[in-house]
This record gives structure tokens, sequence and C-alpha cells, in this order.
């Protein structure tokens, strides 16, 4: 009797600290937790699990008006209080900041800057428009053990479902609205209309309004590679859409090299690291999938197809099913601007994973490629 009361006082104790996890009062943002019967995250009305007082305890709001898993964040005067390392100094920090860990997360916990695998943790993360495997599926196919036989060794697709809502994400739309902009076959230059660059700039408004963006550019700032967000935005408009020569002069640029690929000759293919690019050209039929080469956590799959023609074939290419343009444009600008012609090393979701970055030549900023080598 005494021991099963002691249990109750316990449990009752236990569970007014937690908080009662089929409910989101005193839980309003708490990560994702597939252990639990319901979430109180800013990302579960997307997904329709939030708890049911989500809404009346005000969950909805929180996530503007508190700091959790906003330290670092810049300043944005849309919001009703920040979380940056000034808002001390303004007068404008979330009553929450010293609670939510700022100052700690501000200082690297150990007084130094965040390392890369706690950077790249942290925007896994925050990466809320990663598509759930629920919403795409793929056949890996054959295994191929030697990549330069070129055989095609899977009678099947690479993807065996697509949902085509996946194109319209605030990101990826206007990443789609890219890929019909280039010539794919090197030596042959580039140009642009006016309504394709203006493409390329809502691209990046999508990408820098995101909380991936954002954390992006405060560790770049802190890191002392970029003075501010526009000098990122600006940095990444001539690594990644500046033209550059392959072939013939402005017929090549990173975007086009990383996201797209490109025709080499009428036997190769350059670049290619997409999964969105894969699932575009595969389902317009302009995609032959051979088979992988190796799969690992994250989502990461090496694979070999031809495109255009039989006899074009990608030997090996590495691609994260999932990503969002966002995630993979923050990484591969991150590491090429950290460790740019080398890999750069870290985790991810706790796996351990490797970004290979180079630029076009030695004096100019531009990506010549970047990619997970996997
Ligand atoms: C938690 O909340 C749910 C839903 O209101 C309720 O059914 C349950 O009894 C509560 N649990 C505790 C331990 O208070
Ligand atoms: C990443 O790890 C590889 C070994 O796998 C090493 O050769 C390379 O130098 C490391 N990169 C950096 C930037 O330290």
């Amino acid at each position: 009797m005494r021991l099963s009361l002691t249990l109750v006082i316990c449990m009752c104790l236990l569970s007014s600290v937690l908080g009662n996890t089929s409910l989101c009062a005193n839980r309003c943002l708490i990560a994702y937790d597939n252990t639990l019967p319901c979430q109180c995250n800013d990302a579960c009305p997307n997904y329709g699990n939030c708890c049911s007082d989500f809404f009346s305890v005000g969950c909805d709001t929180a996530a503007t008006s508190s700091c959790y898993d906003r330290c670092l964040v810049p300043y944005d005067a849309a919001l009703p209080c920040q979380c940056n390392d000034q808002c001390s100094s303004f007068g404008n920090c979330c009553s929450d900041f010293n609670n939510a860990n700022c100052p700690s997360v501000h200082s690297g916990g150990s007084g130094g800057a965040l390392t890369l695998t706690e950077f790249a943790e942290d925007l896994w993360s925050s990466d809320t428009n990663r598509i759930s495997s629920s919403r795409y599926s793929y056949n890996r196919g054959t295994y191929i053990s030697n990549t330069g036989d070129k055989v095609d060794r899977s009678s099947g697709d690479l993807f065996t479902y697509f949902d085509q809502s996946i194109l319209n994400g605030a990101t990826f739309a206007p990443f789609y609205d890219l890929l019909d902009n280039y010539i794919t076959s090197e030596g042959v230059a580039e140009s642009f209309t006016a309504a394709e660059n203006a493409e390329i700039d809502t691209f990046l408004d999508a990408i820098f309004a995101t909380t991936v963006m954002g954390k992006t550019t405060s560790y770049l700032m802190a890191e002392g590679l970029v003075t501010s967000e526009s000098d990122l935005r600006s940095k990444m408009e001539t690594m990644w859409f500046s033209s550059y020569k392959r072939q013939t002069s402005g017929d090549s640029s990173g975007f086009e090299h990383c996201f797209l690929g490109e025709w080499k000759s009428s036997t190769a293919v350059n670049g290619f690291h997409n999964w969105i690019q894969f699932y575009k050209e595969e389902n317009e039929g302009d995609i032959n999938y051979f088979g992988y080469v190796e799969e690992a956590n994250p989502n990461l799959i090496s694979l070999q197809f031809s495109w255009g023609s039989s006899s074009r074939v990608k030997t090996i290419t590495s691609m994260m099913f999932g990503a969002s343009p966002e995630f993979e444009m923050a990484m591969f600008t991150t590491c090429f601007l950290k460790h740019k012609n080398a890999r750069c090393n870290f985790t991810l979701d706790g796996s351990s994973v490797a970004i290979q970055t180079y630029d076009m030549s030695s004096n100019t900023n531009q990506v010549g490629s970047a990619y997970f080598a996997v």
C-alpha cells in the first residue's frame, strides 16, 4: 500500500515536471519524438499530428515569441522578439532566451564556435521541408560491382512512386522552375532571359526565408566567412549562378553542373547530383536507370544511369533522397567556403558523411562541383 502510494506520488510529480505527453501544455516547440502519441513542434500542423490543445495553449504562435530552436537566427524585424547574439544589448531578446540556452549556443557551449557537425546536425533537425519517405518510393534495382562495364542491369525505373505535390513546396517549386533554364550540352553558351534571371531571385528569396538558411548565415558569420546575409547571398550568386567555361565560354555554372548535370560528350555525363532532377528526367523518359553502387545513411545512394541516349552514361553519381533544395545549397555552400577542394567531414542524423567540393579555377569563387562522397 505504502509502496504504491509512493509510486503514484512519484508519477504525478514526474508528469507535472515533464508535462502530460498527450497534451501540449508547457511543451510547445519540443522536438519531434516518434515515441509520443502526438506532437507540439511547429511542423505538426503540416503533418496533422499535433496534440488536441496545440492551438488553445498557443503553440502556433510560440515559434515566433520563443527562442526554442531559434538561437543564432539573424535579426528579423517581423518577429516580436529576437534570439541573436545582439538582442541582449538591444534589449529585445525573447523572454526564454536564457532558458533556451541561447547564450551557451552562441558561445558553442564551450567558449568556441559550433563545430561543423554541431552545425550540420542542427541544420538537419531544422529542415522542416525535407520530404518524408512516405511521399516517394524507389527500387534500387541491381547492385553494380564494376562501374566501368556500363551495362543496364536493372529492368525498371529508380522511382516507383513520387507524390507530385512535392513540386508545389515553398522551396521545391522555385527550384523546379530553374530546371528548364539550361542547355544540356556542354559547348553551347547559355543565355538567360529576364524571366529566367527573375526565377533565380525568386529561388534565392525562398531559400533565404527558411530557418536552414538563417542558421547557415549565422554559422558562416560566426566563422568569419561572410559578413552578413546579403554578403552570403551575393557570394552564392557568384558561386552557383555566374556562368563559366567548360568547353566554350559561358556554357556552364555551378548550379547547372551540380543540380542538373550536363552532357559532356556522346558517351559521358558531367555532374548531376540531385534527386528531383533525376525524378524529372526519368519521368520524362530521358533516363535509363542501370543500377546502384552503394546506399548510405541518411537517404544517400550512388548509382549509374544513361541520359538522353543509351551510350551517354553517368558511371557513378550520388544523391540524397528527400533533401530540400535549401539544405543542399546550405551544406554545399558551407563546405565550399570552409574546405574548398577538399572533403568536408561531419555527421548527419548520427551517420558520418562527407561532401567533396571543387572550385572551377583557383582565382574564381565559382563551384566546379559539390556532392556527397558516397
Ligand atoms: C493526459 O491528458 C489526457 C488527455 O487530456 C488524459 O486523458 C490523461 O488522463 C492525462 N494523463 C495524466 C497522467 O494526467
Ligand atoms: C576528411 O576526412 C578525410 C579522410 O576520410 C581526410 O582525408 C580529409 O583531410 C578530411 N577533411 C578535412 C577538411 O579535414
